[in-house]
């Protein structure tokens, strides 16, 4: 069997996989989404997915990686062998992240030109007016216009090539390693700072005021597929990573410190954004989803704030941090199939996995610019491939995945490798089997029924 690299702490472990899972997810999707949908109600709902579904189901993909000791494509060929197609399931787990990672880029892109104009100063200086109209236009000049948002997308393409090319150990193990700490002294300072606001109690209220009759069936699915989202689910990045797990690393210790942390983080989030808002924006004629909060709605709060191009360049590395860390594991799930697959060298595989988004990623920044008269099913390229990937693949993966492990894998799997081989208590491994036969499938399965009624 192939070997793999293997990350070298327990820190480096917890690190590399929680600065996978921290990504836009916390950041643009889960503060709107939590209020949108009930404050306080969506959220005892969300922590129920993460807690009953998001952990077995990350236990679950732990185990094919660290058992198949390979990319995701090889995991699954070791385990159930070559002749079996049951490593399609990986060729799927390949191509549903390098699809994401085409317009994460570009997203990624836009947080690393605003950061460098935080730090210049062209984002706040007075002449170029203050109001969220004025914002909404710099938003227009430095992410929707032809060239600017391509230089910066390029550029962390290069980021991106220069951690990766490093390998497990010195790319990706030491990024996380020295970033993760960086991103929650910032969060702490953030949320320390913003709460000791006048105003800041409207804003904690607006978030999480539990409002039951927002509570549908719609719900639950949001709830659901935002933990998936969040904690990087039926991506085949879990099962990545986990190959560089050593045998000694405890699945269910790491799956249940990951996803809390994770939330933790999506939390503290809400807890920044919404009081900023509180103590100096207005909850009405605020944007609060998605690029127009972090783009034109924070940069107007932070410009009413003392010190705004400080706050802003501290958000913006927090921002560009969650970005780069999960970027990262989305490219590494295709990295490490190229290398395995075809046996070559790390620089040369992650060139050919890299290079390519030069290309696709400029496709899905020019198609909201020049090119956004061309849409498929009406919507911009780069519309279009987050719907297909986030709404249809990524539960269809995760599916396959959940239903691989728990019905076709031989049995003993799972349990080996949530005991360690038996050399840890078993109690785990009955909830999760429990969970990823009977429940998970048919959970993931209404996620995906639910997006197309919505
Ligand atoms: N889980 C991360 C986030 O919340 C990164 C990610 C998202 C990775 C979607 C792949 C797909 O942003």
């Amino acid at each position: 069997m192939a070997g793999t690299a293997k990350f070298s702490s327990k820190i480096g472990i917890i690190a590399a996989t929680i600065g996978s899972a921290i990504g836009l997810g916390n950041v643009w999707r889960f503060p709107a989404e939590t209020q949108a949908n009930g404050g306080a109600a969506f959220l005892v709902i969300y922590v129920a997915c993460v807690l009953i579904l998001g952990v077995p189901v990350m236990v679950a993909e732990f185990t094919i990686g660290r058992r198949g000791n390979s990319d995701a494509i090889g995991s699954i060929r070791n385990i159930t062998g070559k002749k079996k197609p049951y490593w399609l399931i990986g060729v799927l787990a390949v191509i549903v992240p390098y699809i994401i990672l085409c317009y994460y880029m570009v997203v990624s892109g836009w947080t690393f030109s605003y950061l460098v104009h935080s730090i210049d100063g062209a984002l706040y200086t007075p002449d170029a007016g203050q109001t969220a109209v004025d914002f909404g236009a710099k938003m227009h000049k430095y992410v929707l216009s032809d060239y600017s948002p391509l230089i910066m997308t390029f550029i962390v393409i290069a980021l991106n090539y220069g951690v990766l090319m490093f390998g497990v150990r010195k790319g990706i193990e030491r990024l996380s390693n020295f970033a993760m700490p960086v991103l929650f002294v910032i969060l702490f300072v953030f949320c320390i700072y913003v709460m000791t606001l006048p105003g800041a109690g409207s804003g904690v209220k607006y978030f999480l005021d539990p409002d039951f009759s927002k509570v549908r069936p719609s719900t639950f699915i949001n709830a659901l597929s935002q933990a998936f989202f969040s904690l990087s689910l039926g991506m085949g990045i879990l099962v990545t990573y986990a190959a560089y797990y050593p045998k000694e690393t405890k699945l269910a210790r790491t799956a249940s410190t990951v996803s809390v942390l994770d939330m933790f983080v999506a939390i503290m989030m809400g807890l920044i954004i919404f009081p900023a808002i509180g103590a100096f924006g207005d909850f009405d004629n605020s944007e609060m989803a998605g690029s127009a909060l972090i783009f034109v709605t924070l940069p107007e709060i932070f410009n009413q704030m003392p010190n705004p191009g400080l706050w802003s360049t501290l958000f913006f590395i927090l921002l560009n941090i969650a970005t780069l860390t999960s970027t990262v594991s989305i490219a590494e799930v295709a990295v490490a199939a190229v290398q395995q697959r075809f046996k070559i060298g790390r620089k040369v595989s992650t060139l050919i996995v890299i290079a390519p988004l030069l290309v696709f990623s400029s496709v899905c920044s020019l198609s909201l610019g020049r090119w956004s008269s061309f849409t498929i099913f009406g919507m911009t390229i780069f519309d279009f491939f987050d719907y297909v990937a986030t709404n249809i693949l990524l539960p269809i993966v995760a599916l396959l995945m959940c239903v691989y492990i728990a019905w076709i894998a031989p049995r003993n799997i799972l349990h080996d490798e949530i005991t360690n081989n038996g050399t840890l208590r078993s109690r785990f491994y009955r909830i999760v089997i429990f969970i990823i036969r009977y429940i998970a499938p048919f959970l993931i399965a209404l996620i995906f029924i639910g997006n197309f009624i919505k």
